[in-house]
């Protein structure tokens, strides 16, 4: 008989759930109480997985969730989540008819965007929107103040629309120099003193923005990679104003331990010697797990030692050297704590060259993820 929850291979990320619980209740504490937070839950929860994420969050007293396309969207609504949805991505204008029946807020900044659009929406429903101004970020928005009248009158002129938020994204909001910050905070506001009434959500903030920049805050903030427990860059992590954990962990087993004689090699291209006799054991886990080859030679934690990754990570399996032999089973920590050692997301994404955010996003969906919460949820 299938089991919920059962997988079949020894490696498994670790999502703590009390963790989260805790970062999310911290951040809505030290924020003023009426601020609204949409907890960004995009990428599958940068890794941590949305629906459990969304869940939670939403329990810990989130207003509403910002993901970035609408499928993200409507996997949460087909999870029965009926909390506000932002999508911060854009989207095609055929698909608003949908994203109006199922009451999810889309972006949107081009004209002809809305013309488009307008005739997918029933008469039964409306559809609510979010103008997106481009301050500097360069990516997706409105750049004049014309095309935001324009998008304005449009919206509030048809029966298809609710003019529902307007919103911008900082650059550098992580940044200790406030400089380039300033000038598109300056910009936001030029854009909102355009508009005759303000819609219910005004946003600018991420998680470094709102927790660093109290003038970024307006009624809404969107928050994601410091519920998650980390830190938005290494610059503001010691002025961030409340005591994370990390959320996500990644754990394997030993399946194979054997002893290599001096000059024997390891992997593919036989680019490891041993320069001793040496004890190797193989974890099944590799790239194609998102444990990627750049890897190589970074440590994990066995048996509550730091011990070092040898040869070419493979797309399944990746070996490592031990200081002794440890039987089969034994737990092997990729990323969190084990007994008094710790690996933390920073320390992947400093060996990798890359920010924490890829880390957690980039271990692929073949890794379950296991669930670990002390309190049950309300409905
Ligand atoms: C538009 C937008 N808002 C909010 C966020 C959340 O940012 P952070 O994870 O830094 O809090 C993101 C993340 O990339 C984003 O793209």
């Amino acid at each position: 008989m299938e089991e919920k929850n059962v997988f079949y291979r020894d490696t498994w990320a670790e999502i703590d759930l009390d963790a989260l619980f805790s970062n999310i209740s911290q951040i809505r504490e030290y924020l003023p109480e009426d601020t609204h937070v949409f907890a960004a839950v995009k990428a599958n929860a940068y890794g941590h997985g949305d629906i459990p994420t969304a869940k939670t969050v939403l329990a810990a007293g989130v207003h509403g969730l910002a993901v970035a396309f609408l499928d993200e969207a409507l996997a949460i609504r087909d999870a029965g989540i009926t909390a506000p949805i932002l999508v911060l991505g854009a989207t095609r204008a055929s698909d608003a008819g949908i994203a109006a029946r199922k009451n999810i807020s889309l972006t949107v900044f081009q004209i002809d965007w809305l013309q488009q659009a307008e005739k997918f929406i029933t008469s039964d429903s409306r559809l609510p929107v979010h103008i997106k101004c481009d301050t500097g970020m360069g990516r997706i928005g409105i750049t004049d103040e014309d095309e935001l009248r324009k998008i304005d009158t449009f919206i509030h002129q048809s029966d298809r629309f609710i003019f529902n938020g307007i919103f911008t994204h900082f650059a550098t909001a992580d940044q200790l120099d406030e400089t380039y910050y300033n000038k598109q905070l300056s910009r936001f506001n030029h854009f909102l003193s355009c508009l005759e009434t303000l819609p219910p959500y005004v946003h600018a903030a991420n998680s470094a923005a709102a927790l660093c920049h109290n003038d970024s805050l307006f009624n809404t903030v969107r928050i994601g990679i410091a519920m998650y427990g980390l830190t938005p860059s290494n610059e503001i992590k010691d002025i961030l104003p409340f005591n994370r954990k990390e959320v996500f962990s990644l754990h394997t087993k030993i399946v194979h331990v054997k002893k290599l004689r001096a000059g024997e090699k390891v992997g593919y291209g036989a680019d490891y010697t041993a320069s001793e006799d040496e004890w190797i054991a193989t974890l099944p886990i590799g790239y194609a797990d998102g444990w990627i080859r750049k890897l190589r030679g970074f440590e994990v934690i066995a048996d509550g030692e730091m011990v070092p990754l040898v040869g070419k990570i493979c797309m399944d399996q990746t070996m490592i050297k031990l200081p002794r032999s440890m039987s089969v089973g034994t737990q092997v920590t990729l990323i969190g704590k084990q007994k008094d050692r710790f690996i933390s997301v920073d320390d992947v994404a400093k060996k990798l060259e890359t920010i924490n955010y890829e880390v957690t996003c980039t271990i692929t969906n073949r890794v379950p993820r296991v669930y670990k919460m002390s309190k049950t949820l309300d409905k």
